[in-house]
């Protein structure tokens, strides 16, 4: 078996460091985790210890659980090399550095003691994990370091889909095998596409007339959006899970009734009007186009003597 880690985590640290520095995506980021969305009552994470398992570089959801309440925040990820850009979006976004914790370390081996954390979030990783073995593996970790009562959010991909069956993998194997694609995905700026929509624009204008306006076109592409390619086109490795399997791995690691959740995310580019598809995971087009959705869960462990019968009493 090949081992991806390594170039999953290069892949995604030249990623961060982009998003880093664009305070729109990395406010889109931030913003999209709160109370709401988890299904938690005010002021759930005072006094609680939370961990972001494989947190990457950009230090949203440390940000985002920071404005949450959450004051005990520990986060790792695979080598050394995020941790300065972690360090310096906290400095940025206003988190104070003595209230995080952040070590490196795999999902596989976690570098914390069992039972340690009340909430635990693993956004986007395990579908990175090199097997479906892994995954189960990496669930595993996830519920040893939860306490018993406490939290495990996990977010992992699509299940199936036009996007996720069709177009990732052509887009992954064109990346792969051309390099002029390559060079567009690896190195297009904002710029450059507001370059292009000029041209376009002049010579639609030659063609055309001169009514022609095309700027409505330069907010629809923007870095999140390159970003976003580059997220189809260089990860590694996706590995595929379904609701089931997903569902599964809490029940076999003593969770309790796992909650399905989903968001509506404010998008200002061109997916702001497959938002609402995205969302409404039902619609006939939506399946088409992304199958079951996103899948997003929490569920409590068991073993506080406590019996949770639905996600109000979290
Ligand atoms: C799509 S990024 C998500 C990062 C972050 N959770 C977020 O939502 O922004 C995937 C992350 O998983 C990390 N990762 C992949 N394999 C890992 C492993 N075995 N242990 C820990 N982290 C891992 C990568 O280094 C990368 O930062």
């Amino acid at each position: 078996m090949r081992d991806h880690s390594e170039e999953t985590r290069h892949v995604y640290h030249q990623q961060h460091l982009r998003v880093s520095q664009d305070s729109t995506t990395m406010e889109r980021f931030i913003s999209m985790f709160t109370l709401e969305y988890f299904g938690l009552e005010p002021g759930y994470f005072q006094k609680k210890r939370v961990l972001d398992a494989g947190c990457g570089d950009t230090a949203k959801l440390i940000i985002a659980l920071y404005r949450l309440g959450a004051r005990d925040i520990s986060a790792f990820d695979l080598g050394e090399d995020f941790i300065p850009v972690v360090r310096a979006n906290l400095d940025r976004y206003g988190v104070p550095q003595e209230l995080v914790r952040v070590a490196s370390g795999n999902i596989l081996s976690i570098p914390f003691s069992d039972q340690e954390f009340d909430f635990v979030a693993c956004h986007g990783v395990m579908v990175h994990l090199n097997t479906y073995a892994e995954v189960e593996r990496g669930f595993a970790e996830l519920a040893r370091v939860t306490k018993p009562g406490g939290l495990l959010y996990t977010v992992l991909g699509e299940e199936g889909g036009l996007w996720r069956d069709c177009l990732y993998p052509a887009l992954r194997k064109y990346y792969l095998e051309n390099e002029a694609f390559r060079g567009f995905v690896d190195k297009t700026t904002p710029e450059d596409i507001a370059r292009t929509i000029d041209f376009v624009e002049e010579k639609m204008r030659e063609l055309e007339g001169s009514d022609v306006n095309l700027s409505f076109l330069k907010p629809l592409l923007d870095l999140d959006l390159l970003v976003t390619l580059q997220n189809i086109c260089q990860a590694p490795v996706r590995i595929p899970v379904s609701e089931k399997q997903h569902i599964g791995m809490y029940l076999d690691n003593g969770f309790e009734t796992p909650q399905r959740l989903r968001r509506f995310i404010k998008r200002k580019n061109i997916r702001r009007y497959f938002a609402p598809l995205h969302y409404h995971y039902d619609h006939p087009l939506s399946r088409l186009l992304y199958g079951g959705g996103c899948l997003e869960f929490i569920a409590r462990k068991k073993g506080d003597g406590r019996h949770t019968p639905d996600r109000d009493t979290f």
